[in-house]
C-alpha cells in the first residue's frame, strides 16, 4: 500500500471510530489504539501537503475529537462482578464462601443498579475527583460533569470521615427523565437512548457541563475503599456514609442464610418493577472487610460477592401482521402488531421491529408466535421466534419497497439500517410531522394547533405548508369541527404571537435534520442570520463548536434545495424573525477578533460553556485541539498533560483565567 492509499485508509477507519466513539457511544477501539491512528494520519498528512483534504479528521474542529477527558489510572482497579442468572449457582457462591471462611459470616444483599458505575474521591471531606470506569485501570475525569448531580455532595457532612476515600456506586437516569430525554430527541430529529443506562452513560461523557446539569441525573454509592475505613462490616460503613450525606439505597439487607437471600431476591423481583429507575437484579458481598480480604479476587472478579441477575420478562404471542410509520424525517419504522399480552404488567400490543436486518435476522412469517421482551428498553422488541409452534408458515415479512403512505420508492443509505422514504414534499405523514414540529412548544410555540387541528387543516387544504399559517384568518377557521369563533381567534392570535419567537427557535422550528434545539442556539449565534448560515459552506459550518460533519451536511443539504429557500422567503415575508435580537448582537466587541482559542482545565469564575460563549461574542474562535494556529490558551486548573505537553512543544501561550478576563475589561 501507497503512503497515499493509506491515508485514504485511515481517514475512513477514523471516520468510523468516530461515529462509534461519539455517535453510538460504542467505541470498537481503544483510546489509545484511536491516537495513534490518528498520529500516525497526521504525519502522513504532512508528508503530503497536496494530499490535504479539508474534511479529513485530523482537521476537525470543536469537541468532537478532543479527548478533553483526562484520563486517570484508578488507585483500585474498578472490576467487575460475577454473573449468574441461576439460584442454584448462587446456592454454590454461598457453600464456596462457607467453606473458605469455615466461620460465621453474613451477606450483604443490595439491588444492582443499571446505570454507569463512577468512582468518587473525597479528602477532606470534599469531593475531588470522579471519575467513570473506563477499562477498569484507567477512566476518564468527568468530576465537572458529576458535580452537576445533586444527589453527590461536594462537601461531606459532620467530620468524622477518613482524610481520604473513594466511594464508588452507579450514576442513573431515572425512568421519567429518560421518557422525557428521548421525547424531546424524537421532536428533535436525533437519535433515541435505547435505555437509560445507555442514556446516563451518554450524558456523563459529555463536554458541557450545563447540558449534564439539566439532564437530571441521579446516583447511588454502594462500594467504599480507603486505608482508614470506619468499620469493618461493609454495611456498617455504608450507613455511616449515609450520615455523611452519601445516597445509599435503604433496599439493603443482611442475610444469615440462603433462605434470607432468596427471600430479599424475591421480594425485590416484584418491588423492582415500580422502582423510579432500572435495576437489573441483585449484588450479594461477604459483608466483613476481613473476610472479604481472606477470600480476595480471581483475574477479573472478587470471590466474595456475586451478581444475580434477573431474567428478562418475556412472553409469548403471535404476531399478526407488521405496519410501517413514516416519521417527519421519512425514517421508516417497522413495527409488529401482536395479539394482546401482560408483561411486566402493562399489556402489550405492538413491538419496535427497529429495520430490515432485524426483521430478516429473525426470519419471521406472518402468524408466528414470538417472543417479547422488555430489557432495559422501553419499548417491547421481538427476540425471537418459536418455530415448533410452526404449523402452517404464513407469509415471509419482507421489508417493503415502497413508502406506505405516498408509494414512492425507498431509499437506504450505505452503510445505514433504516430505510426513508425521499419524498419530503409531497409524502404526507412528512408534511404533517413538520408541521407538528414547527408549532411545538420549544420550536414556535403556537400550542392552540394540536395534532388534530393540523390534520384538519391539513386535510381540507387550509394549509400546505408552515407558511401558510400566516396568511390565515379566524374565517378560515371556526368552520372546523370542534372550532369555535373563541378557539379560532385565540389560534390566530398564537400564530401572530409567533412572529416574536426569537431567531434560534424558528430556525430549530424549520426542522433541519439533526438540528436540534441546542445546535439551532449555536448556529444562530454563530452566523448570526439566517442569510449567513444559507451562504455558509461546509468548513464554515464545521468551524462551529459542537457542530461535526454530519449536521454540517444536513445543513447544506436542507439549503440547497430551493423549496426550502422559497419556505425561507415565505417565512420572512410573513415577519419572523431571522436574525438575532438586537441585545443578543450587542456587547459584542472585536477584541479576540481573529484568534483561536483553546479552552482547557476548570475554572473558578465561569463555566467552560460561558467562557465560550465569551469567546464569541468578543469575536474570538473557539478551537478543540491545540495546533500551530492556536493563538493562546485559556488555561484552568488541572489542565490535561498532553495538551500542555503539546503547548509547550509548539510554543503556545497559556493565559490563566484572570488574565482573560482583564483582557476583556
Ligand atoms: S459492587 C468489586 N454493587 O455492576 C465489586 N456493583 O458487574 C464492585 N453495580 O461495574 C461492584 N449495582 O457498575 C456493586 N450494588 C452494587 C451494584 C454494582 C450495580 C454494577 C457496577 C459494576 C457492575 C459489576
Amino acid at each position: 500500500m501507497t503512503p497515499r492509499e493509506r491515508i485514504t485508509e485511515l481517514r475512513e477507519l477514523l471516520h468510523n471510530h468516530n461515529y462509534n466513539y461519539y455517535v453510538l457511544n460504542a467505541p470498537q477501539i481503544s483510546d489509545m489504539d484511536f491516537d495513534m491512528l490518528m498520529r500516525e494520519l497526521q504525519d502522513l498528512e504532512s508528508a503530503y501537503p497536496d494530499m490535504f483534504d479539508a474534511n479529513s479528521p485530523t482537521q476537525r474542529v470543536g469537541s468532537d475529537i478532543t479527548k478533553e477527558f483526562k484520563q486517570v489510572a484508578h488507585r483500585y482497579p474498578m472490576l467487575s462482578l460475577g454473573n449468574t442468572y441461576s439460584k442454584t449457582e448462587v446456592a454454590e457462591f454461598y457453600e464456596r464462601v462457607k467453606r473458605a471462611l469455615n466461620e460465621d459470616f453474613e451477606i450483604c444483599c443490595e439491588m444492582k443498579f443499571d446505570g454507569t458505575s463512577i468512582s468518587l474521591t473525597y479528602i477532606d471531606g470534599k469531593l475531588v475527583q470522579a471519575v467513570t470506569r473506563g477499562d477498569g485501570e484507567k477512566g476518564d475525569d468527568v468530576t465537572a460533569n458529576v458535580k452537576t448531580i445533586r444527589t453527590i455532595p461536594l462537601v461531606l457532612q459532620g467530620y468524622d470521615y477518613p482524610s481520604e476515600f473513594e466511594i464508588r456506586g452507579e450514576v442513573l437516569m431515572p425512568w421519567s427523565v429518560f421518557e422525557r430525554l428521548n421525547r424531546q430527541r424524537e421532536e428533535e430529529g436525533e437519535p433515541l437512548f435505547a435505555n437509560p443506562r445507555n442514556a446516563a452513560s451518554g450524558t456523563l461523557k459529555l463536554q458541557d457541563s450545563s447540558v449534564v446539569a439539566k439532564r437530571g441525573l441521579d446516583a447511588y454509592l454502594y462500594y467504599m475503599l480507603g486505608e482508614q475505613l470506619p468499620a469493618d462490616g461493609h454495611y456498617e460503613n455504608l450507613l455511616i456514609a449515609k450520615q455523611w450525606g452519601i445516597k445509599i439505597s435503604d433496599v439493603t439487607r443482611k442475610c444469615r442464610s440462603l433462605e434470607e437471600i432468596f427471600q430479599f431476591i424475591d421480594e425485590q423481583a416484584e418491588a423492582r418493577k415500580t422502582l423510579p429507575f432500572a435495576t437489573d437484579g441483585i449484588v450479594l458481598k461477604v459483608n466483613s472487610l476481613r473476610q472479604q480480604k481472606h477470600l480476595g479476587y480471581t483475574a477479573k472478579s472478587p470471590r466474595w460477592a456475586i451478581a444475580y441477575k434477573f431474567p428478562a420478562e418475556r412472553a409469548l404471542t403471535r404476531l399478526n401482521s407488521v405496519s410501517y410509520q413514516v416519521g417527519r424525517t421519512g425514517v421508516v419504522t417497522p413495527v409488529a402488531n401482536l395479539d394482546a399480552v401482560q408483561l411486566s404488567g402493562t399489556v402489550v400490543k405492538r413491538a419496535s421491529l427497529h429495520n430490515a436486518d432485524i426483521i430478516e435476522k429473525l426470519d419471521l412469517h406472518i402468524g408466528d408466535m414470538v417472543y417479547v421482551e422488555k430489557g432495559g428498553e422501553i419499548i417491547p422488541k421481538i427476540t425471537g421466534v418459536d418455530t415448533d409452534c410452526r404449523i402452517l408458515i404464513g407469509e415471509k415479512v419482507n421489508f417493503i419497497t415502497h413508502c406506505p403512505e405516498c408509494g414512492t420508492e425507498l431509499v437506504r443509505n450505505e452503510g445505514e439500517a433504516a430505510h426513508y422514504c425521499p419524498n419530503e414534499n409531497e409524502c404526507t405523514p412528512q408534511i404533517k410531522g413538520r408541521i407538528e414540529h414547527f408549532v411545538s412548544r420549544e420550536a414556535m410555540n403556537i400550542e392552540s394547533l394540536g395534532p388534530e387541528t393540523i390534520e384538519l387543516m391539513f386535510n381540507v387544504g387550509l394549509i400546505k405548508s408552515v407558511a401558510d399559517l400566516y396568511t390565515l384568518h379566524s374565517s378560515d377557521l371556526m368552520f372546523l369541527p370542534r372550532m369555535g369563533a373563541k378557539s379560532a381567534e385565540n389560534a390566530i392570535a398564537a400564530i401572530a404571537a409567533s412572529r416574536e419567537v426569537p431567531f434560534e427557535r424558528v430556525l430549530f422550528a424549520l426542522g433541519i435534520h439533526y438540528v436540534g434545539a441546542t445546535v439551532a442556539k449555536r448556529l444562530a449565534r454563530a452566523f448570526r442570520n439566517i442569510d449567513a448560515i444559507m451562504n455558509a459552506n461546509l468548513f464554515d459550518l464545521i468551524s462551529v463548536d459542537d457542530i461535526g460533519e454530519r449536521i454540517a451536511m444536513s445543513v447544506l443539504q436542507f439549503f440547497a434545495s430551493a423549496r426550502n429557500r422559497e419556505l425561507v422567503e415565505a417565512l420572512r415575508t410573513a415577519g419572523l424573525k431571522f436574525e438575532l435580537d438586537a441585545d443578543e448582537l450587542s456587547g459584542r466587541t472585536d477584541k479576540l477578533k481573529g484568534l483561536s482559542i483553546v479552552i482547557s482545565g476548570v475554572f473558578n469564575h465561569h463555566s467552560r460553556d460561558e467562557y465560550k460563549t465569551m469567546i464569541e461574542k468578543h469575536g474570538g474562535k473557539n478551537v478543540g485541539s491545540v495546533s500551530k494556529s492556536t493563538s493562546f490558551i485559556l488555561a484552568g486548573e488541572n489542565m490535561g498533560p498532553s495538551k500542555l505537553e503539546k503547548a509547550q512543544k509548539m510554543g503556545v501561550r497559556l493565559v490563566s483565567e484572570d488574565e482573560f478576563l482583564s483582557m476583556l475589561n
